[in-house]
């Protein structure tokens, strides 16, 4: 495995390789098994693999945890060493934002919802590093994971705007036997707020339930999930059910929808989404 944080290098070596296919695993690094779901999907189905590492700046807002952004740099190579990764690159803060540094790329409807409301400049910041990564690395295939479901939609409206020339495979969510969707975030959780934010699961399922005996209504399974949430444990950012290409809120589910929620748990922002597919049918 190489663990470059030099762009030169990097170019070099995907060049050499370059007739072999590339999957490509963005992450910012404190990972845990849904970023190693990722790798794993991304060796399946390529002949290389590479892996970035960085804490991105520009995706956080001035009142967020940039600076106490969990950083496991050597747990995580260990990880990646032993699934075998090709090519790690971890670029400096300077790489990638050398001074005088001022292109930024937006999607301007999908980024501009939900997380893209709450967490201005979040989605400039995602598309922007993200082109870079892709640039230099060059991949075939890009892995993402729906626990992002929006940043994931985002990246491929990207792609398919932008014209790169590369295939975005979105993973599915991985969580704590609970229900809790893994997160690097996680961390920032208390035992006992672990156990509470197994509540974000159940509502997201009791929904589900009432979804495949047929029910349609947005306003019905709204009420159901926010019934489910202790009001002491949680302040509510957003709870949405949206189309599942769009984003935008709907209210009667005719095709693909997301349930996407945002909570705060404490000063923790946890979020989550569920996947309500019409073709799905109870037995
Ligand atoms: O999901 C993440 O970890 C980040 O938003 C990403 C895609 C690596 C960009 O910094």
């Amino acid at each position: 495995m190489q663990v470059t944080d030099d762009i030169a290098k990097v170019r070099k070596i995907r060049n050499r390789s370059s007739k072999l296919t590339w999957g490509f695993v963005p992450t910012m690094g404190a990972l845990h098994a849904g970023h190693l779901s990722l790798v794993k999907a991304a060796k399946k189905e390529n002949d290389k693999v590479a892996v970035s590492i960085f804490v991105n700046p520009t995706q956080f807002g001035p009142n967020e945890d940039f600076a106490k952004y969990p950083r496991t740099l050597e747990a995580d190579i260990a990880l990646l060493k032993e699934l075998e990764v090709d090519l790690v690159w971890m670029p400096t803060k300077e790489t990638i934002y050398p001074t005088g540094y001022e292109t930024y790329v937006q999607v301007e409807e999908l980024g501009s919802t939900l997380e893209g409301a709450s967490r201005p400049g979040f989605f400039k910041g995602v598309a922007t590093v993200v082109t870079k990564l892709f640039n230099v690395i060059e991949p075939t295939r890009a892995y993402f994971g729906q626990k992002d479901a929006q940043q994931a939609r985002l990246i491929e409206k990207m792609v398919c705007d932008l014209n790169f020339d590369l295939e975005i495979q979105i993973m599915p969510i991985v969580r704590e036997e609970n229900g809790l969707a893994l997160s690097s975030r996680n961390k920032y959780l208390t035992r006992e707020q672990k156990e509470q934010a197994s509540a974000l699961y159940a509502g997201l399922k009791i929904a589900e339930q009432r979804f495949l005996e047929g029910e349609r209504s947005v306003e019905i399974l709204h009420a159901l999930i926010v019934a489910h949430l202790d009001k002491d444990y949680f302040k509510i950012d957003y709870i949405k059910i949206v189309d599942s290409e769009t984003f935008e809120e709907i209210e009667i589910i005719k095709k693909k929808a997301y349930i996407v929620l945002a909570v705060y748990l404490g000063s923790v922002r946890l979020i989550d989404n569920f996947l309500l597919n019409p073709s799905t049918f109870m037995e």
